[in-house]
């Protein structure tokens, strides 16, 4: 196992650095929301879409008068937005401009293992990857990142994220604010480090990633974002390597969550606070007319990280529909076998069913189609800042069929990828593969992950 790339800077109990995001802000003055771009799709054919990305080294001014060193796609930090069409074929050139090996992977996309992007697809310095694949999964908000085993949460904290949206035609015909940009806002979140030169300062104690003091959104310390008074869809992501976040509004206002990692759920939930642990993402309708000010606050952690300024006064009258979408039901009857899951963290380190990563071992078979539940339960939190597990899924999404026993919340009851282990819990999952090849499954905190807390699985021939 390679753990180049990570270095322990301190052993010591308190961080050096870090504290809560929004502790390590200098200047109170606030700076526009960097919205990424939309990448372009280079085949005019409607049903299929050719993307390039490449990775690279960059630099930005995230504090005032300083410039980081950084890692984007196509740009000096994250990524651009890649919006894909169910049905559509997809062929994206990967090129690694990197001094480092890297990969790519398609975090909630239900394709072959071969096109996943795991640890096993590595791209060389100066090489091209091509996957190719058709979109045949419902609309919804996923992600890519890299995911080389031992540096992945090196590459992410220097900046290789982005994400990818899938419409359909349930999404076209959803009243819901779907203008990019506008209002239909990416909400991507990481926590920060950085060195007084202006550096990204990465440390790992026995702990973990030291929790990072500065707070960005899209890579913007201190964003705000100018909308109108009606309506508007963030689509919040948790891109941090290891922590989980609280979402609130200010104004005592409400979200209305309609989508959960792998797409719409089938009402939406009223909600006043939103956690996302590392991996998860949610998609909320905030409703600005009661707001009696020209701001208003997204809060993360309780700290005020985006601030939107209200442009034109007014109501909005427009409703969230209450049923989006039918889902199936998530029917235990269906399955046809169980395993069980054991996640256990003790600081950086942590195992599955007491096992590191093995690259050359296959841990679990399953065959293609065949339905399960998997029981994930936590041992010891140990003193990682969650103190529990994002458990993740390669290649396709799940349903939660309980929680500790109980019928999990709403919000929990759509399409899964990712979903958090609290110390003593016990989660049950229903699961199944669609498509063949070798996937991850994982911790979602990165040092976890690049640690060895995590196992592969084969899906073979029905
Ligand atoms: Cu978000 Cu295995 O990845
Ligand atoms: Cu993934
Ligand atoms: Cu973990």
């Amino acid at each position: 196992l390679v753990l180049s790339g990570i270095l322990f800077s301190s052993c010591s109990l308190l961080p050096s650095n870090g504290g809560r995001p929004g502790d390590g802000v200098v200047s109170s003055e606030r700076n526009p929301l960097r919205i990424p771009e939309l990448l372009e799709d280079r085949n005019p054919d409607p049903n299929m879409a050719e993307y390039a990305l490449e990775a690279r080294e960059g630099e930005q001014e995230f504090i005032p008068g300083k410039l980081t060193k950084t890692f984007g796609y196509n740009g000096d930090y994250l990524g651009p937005v890649l919006r894909m069409r169910r049905g559509e074929q997809v062929s994206i050139q990967v090129s690694n401009a990197l001094t480092d090996d890297t990969t790519i992977h398609w975090h909630g996309l239900e394709v072959d293992g071969e096109q996943d992007g795991g640890p096993h697809q590595k791209i060389k310095p100066g090489d091209t990857w091509n996957p190719q694949f058709t979109v045949d999964q419902p609309a919804a908000t996923l992600w890519f990142h890299p995911h080389l085993a031992g540096t992945t949460a090196n590459q992410v904290y220097m900046g290789l994220a982005g994400l990818i949206y899938i419409e359909d035609e349930v999404s076209d015909g959803l009243n819901l604010p779907k203008e990019y940009g506008v209002n239909d806002l990416p909400v991507i979140v990481q926590d920060r480090n950085f060195k007084a030169d202006g550096s990204f300062a990465y440390e790992v104690s026995m702990m973990g990633v030291v929790p990072g003091n500065h707070l960005l959104i899209n890579g913007t310390e201190n964003p705000y974002v100018e909308v109108n008074q009606g309506k508007v869809r963030l689509r919040l992501l948790n891109a941090s390597n290891a922590d989980n976040y609280t979402f609130t509004l200010s104004d005592n206002l409400d979200f209305q969550q309609i989508a959960s990692d792998g797409g719409f759920l089938e009402k939406s939930v009223v909600r006043k606070a939103i956690e996302l642990s590392p991996g998860e993402r949610a998609e909320v309708v905030v409703d600005l007319s009661a707001v009696k000010e020209d701001k208003t606050y997204l809060l993360v952690e309780g700290y005020p990280g985006l601030e939107f300024r209200i442009l034109q006064l007014g109501k909005d009258t427009t409703e969230v529909p209450s049923q989006l979408v039918v889902l199936p039901k998530a029917d235990a009857t269906l399955s046809t076998g169980e395993r069980s899951f054991q996640l256990e963290g003790m600081g950086i380190q942590g195992t599955i069913n007491g096992k590191v990563y093995d690259p050359d071992r296959m841990d679990e078979t399953i065959p293609q189609g065949k339905t399960e539940i998997w029981t994930l339960t936590t041992t010891f939190g140990g003193m990682m800042q969650s103190g529990g597990h994002p458990f993740h899924v390669h290649g396709t999404q799940f349903r939660v069929l309980s929680r500790n026993g109980k019928e999990p919340p709403e919000e929990e009851r759509g399409y899964k990828d990712t979903v958090f282990v609290g110390v003593g819990e016990e989660v049950r999952i229903l699961i199944q593969f669609k498509h063949q090849g070798m996937y991850m499954y994982h911790c979602h905190i990165l040092e976890h992950e690049d640690y060895g807390m995590m196992g592969q699985i084969m899906v073979t021939a029905p």
